[in-house]
Parts: C-alpha cells; structure tokens; sequence
C-alpha cells in the first residue's frame, strides 16, 4: 500500500550533522522515494499548528522553542508502508528505550531532543503535508 509521509529532521539532527545519516536511512528503503524535501527555520506559527494537538501537555512549550531553536528538514516520503516505516526507523520517542539500530536508539538520549518526527497516521500525515508543504496537492 503506497502512501506517504511528512518527516521533520529536528534542530539537534542538523546541529549535529546528521541529516546525510538519517536521509541515507530513509532512501535506502527498497521503492521510498522523498518527493520533496526543505531546510528551514520553523516558525513558532507553523510549529503551534502542527502540534496543536499537544497544547496544555507538561513538554508542548519545551518542544515548540526547542523546535524553533534552529532549521530543521522538513521532507515528504512516499513509498510501501511508509507512515509505519518511517517510524519504526526512527525507533520510540525516548531515545534510551529506543533499540540500538534504529535513529533515535542509535544517536539520542534526551527525550526532547529525539532528531527525528513522522508522522503517526494517514489522516496526521495529509494534515501536517499542508502545513509544511502546502504547495503539494
Ligand atoms: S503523546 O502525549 O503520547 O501523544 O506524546 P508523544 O506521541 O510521545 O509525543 C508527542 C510529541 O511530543 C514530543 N515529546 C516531548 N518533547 C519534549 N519533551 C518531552 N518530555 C516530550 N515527550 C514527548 C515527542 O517527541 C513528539 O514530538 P514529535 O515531533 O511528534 O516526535
């Protein structure tokens, strides 16, 4: 089932010089292909939107600054079973209980700073595929 997905490579991963690593992960995939794919700056505006789910949560305001700390990759990648796949590259959101081999198990240990966000759903990856790349039909 093809499908895909919006991936953000967060300020630690390009501060720290892993973006090539990271990417290189997610193109090796067998048929994934990024489809699109920006350096930027986030804005506080565009980072409220994409995690409004989160408001009123302990780290939602620890995040949003820590995400607006400097450029982040934003990219979209389609291909078989992405949304599950990318995420299961990217390993769970504290990087410690993250297995050796995947993304966050192999370069994270804070749970704030975990390098890598993908979406979590088909209906969370059309939703947050407009707000970053809202040009993409
Ligand atoms: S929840 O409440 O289960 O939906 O939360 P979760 O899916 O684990 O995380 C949602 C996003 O918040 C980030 N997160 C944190 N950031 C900073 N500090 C702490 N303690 C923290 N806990 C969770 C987590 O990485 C998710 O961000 P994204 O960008 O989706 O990875």
């Amino acid at each position: 089932m093809s499908q895909r997905t919006l991936v953000l490579l967060k300020p630690d991963a390009v501060r720290r010089g892993l973006v090539g690593e990271i990417l290189g992960r997610i193109e090796k995939k067998a048929g994934w292909t990024i489809s699109a794919l920006e350096l930027r700056q986030l804005e506080r505006e565009v980072l409220e939107q994409h995690y409004a789910e989160h408001v009123g949560k302990p780290f939602y305001e620890p995040l949003v600054e820590f995400m607006a700390s400097g450029p982040a990759v934003a990219l979209v990648v389609e291909g078989e079973r992405v949304i599950e796949g990318v995420r299961a590259l990217a390993g769970p959101t504290d990087p410690i209980a993250a297995a050796p081999g995947s993304i966050r198990g192999d370069f994270g240990t804070i749970v704030r700073e975990n390098l890598i966000h993908a979406s979590d759903s088909a209906e969370s990856a059309e939703r947050e595929i407009k707000i970053f790349f809202p040009g993409l039909a």
